[in-house]
């Protein structure tokens, strides 16, 4: 039999899960993360396991309609002749009837037996590997999975069982990766579709040192735009597809991309492990650098010299919370206000305000609010969420003393905020700050550690930057004037030795 004898099977399962997909209930579907990978994905899933010809056993927790089962089990029918045992777990009553279906169109497609587990996965899977439990099963030579994204709460009893696991996660997508590495027999092999938020980020820390001591990654797959895996539905999560090995082998890993699941064109390049995740960076970072041009820009500006503490600059998030502020929040300036910043008055690297848009414009001074508001100054400011339209990630503006009135201002928590010591930065460096940080390289350097569409303070705290005397010089030359991108980028080649995007 060969792969596209075993389409029926698959194309089966993606005529099920287009229809299942329509009659989810919204609710059930945002409680359980019920997002189902359309055919073209599940294949590309399957597609990246190293099958081996040998009985074998497979894993799907949260396992929807069964559409990655049904990919896995179409490559090996065409691969494999040795038997194969699927555990397919899915918490969801209501699907048990099509994930039956698949599971039995399955079995008749070839030499399968095929368990549906009707079990919260994180249940299931903390008792199997707790105590002496775990010498009573043989672990899965195969992982695949599509875990539900949702963050869980700290006291829930999903969290409590996942600690008596010494597993402490803040994401069940997380979780469910923590335990498939727990749950492989040596050698087996993990291969998930996943946000890209866990390759960096403080939340995701202990989480990566956890899952990078149990597996080895093998492959790793970024799809390059931010909608593209689940176009059929609404997730606007940037995406990656991994392969890891239970192995204490650190190697090579393969980093490719492609623009969709669609697209026929990938880039690809071996990169040796100690540039993916560097051994002395004790927050385990991923670096995903699937573009040759792009490593060397991101290993340029992670060589600089400085760091934002050595320049006497921290970055905090705007202290106003509007709904926690909502009666001191005021639509337009009045004797009684101060100017209040939203990112919408953000405009090409500057600011514009008052604005009329839904934002309020102004904040109440009164003592309620005092903590919130900073000393008139210089500052540069960094969106948290750059519009899906933006090109680039990070987008800076510098906001001065003559832009806006008065002795004291708010930034709202949309905002990160450069300052010193919670006063203005020197004008030059600010200049020279907002250049840098509105520049492509930089740009490029930040998507090699974030996949998320956020800007955390915490991003741009641990980033580098040029020397103070370099930053001086860029906010010298730049001044007032408002920069294009191709100006920003030719700025930043010249007074930045190294750096050019
Ligand atoms: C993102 S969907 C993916 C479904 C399927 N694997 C696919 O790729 O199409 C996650 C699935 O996990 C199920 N799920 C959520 N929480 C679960 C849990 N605690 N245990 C088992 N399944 C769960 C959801 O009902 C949903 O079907």
């Amino acid at each position: 039999m060969t792969f596209t004898d075993l389409l029926p099977l698959t194309s089966e399962v993606e005529e099920r899960r287009q229809r299942v997909s329509l009659s989810l209930d919204a609710t059930r579907r945002a409680d359980l993360g019920q997002f189902f990978t359309p055919d073209p994905v599940a294949r590309f899933l399957a597609s990246m396991f190293d099958l081996a010809e040998r009985p074998a056993t497979v894993l799907d927790p949260g396992a929807g309609v069964g559409s990655l089962t049904a990919a896995f089990v179409a490559r090996w029918a065409a691969e494999c002749d040795s038997p194969l045992s699927v555990t397919a777990c899915e918490l969801d009553t209501t699907l048990h009837e099509e994930l039956r279906a698949t599971l039995d169109h399955c079995e008749r497609a070839a030499d399968v037996q095929a368990e549906l587990l009707g079990a919260n996965f994180i249940e299931w899977a903390t008792d199997r590997l707790g105590g002496l439990r775990l010498a009573e099963h043989p672990g899965f030579d195969y992982v695949v999975m599509n875990p539900p994204y949702r963050k869980m709460a700290s006291g829930s009893h999903d969290r409590l069982l996942l600690r008596s696991l010494g597993v402490d996660v803040p994401n069940l997508y997380a979780a469910f990766l923590a335990l498939g590495a727990r749950l492989l027999v040596p050698g087996g092999q993990l291969v998930a579709i996943t946000p890209r938020s866990f390759a960096n980020g403080p939340y995701f820390k202990s989480f990566r040192r956890d899952l990078l001591s149990w597996l080895g990654l093998r492959r790793i797959h970024v799809y390059d735009s931010r909608d593209t895996a689940f176009s059929d539905s609404d997730v606007l999560q940037e995406n990656v597809v991994f392969l890891a090995e239970r192995s204490p082998e650190r190697g090579t890993v393969l980093v490719t991309s492609s623009a969709a699941p669609s697209a026929v064109e990938m880039t690809s390049r071996d990169v040796p492990y100690a540039e993916v995740v560097r051994p002395d960076d004790g927050e385990q970072f991923i670096h995903l650098t699937p573009h040759a041009d792009h490593a060397d820009v991101a290993s340029a500006v992670a060589g600089l010299p400085t760091t934002i503490a050595s320049l006497g600059v921290t970055v905090s998030t705007g202290r106003v919370v509007d709904f926690r502020a909502k009666e001191y929040l005021s639509a337009q300036p009045t004797d009684e206000t101060v100017p209040l910043i939203y990112p919408t008055h953000m405009s090409e690297g500057t600011i514009s305000w008052p604005k009329e848009s839904k934002k309020p414009n102004a904040l109440i001074a009164c003592a309620e609010t005092a903590a919130l508001l900073l000393p008139a100054g210089c500052y540069v400011l960094v969106k948290r969420f750059s519009a899906k339209e933006e090109r680039r990630r990070v987008v800076a503006s510098i906001v001065r003393p003559g832009d806006l009135p008065g002795a004291m201002w708010a930034f709202e928590n949309h905002l990160n905020v450069f300052h010193s010591s919670n006063s203005g930065l020197a004008p030059t460096l600010a200049a020279g700050l907002t250049v840098w940080l509105n520049s492509s390289a930089v740009d490029v350097a930040f998507r090699q550690f974030s996949g998320h569409t956020q800007v955390n303070a915490t991003d741009l705290r641990n980033m580098r930057y040029p020397s103070q005397a370099q930053l001086l010089a860029l906010g010298e030359v730049a001044g007032l004037s408002v920069l294009d991108q191709e100006k920003v980028d030719a700025l930043v080649a010249d007074h930045v030795p190294g750096i050019r995007a």
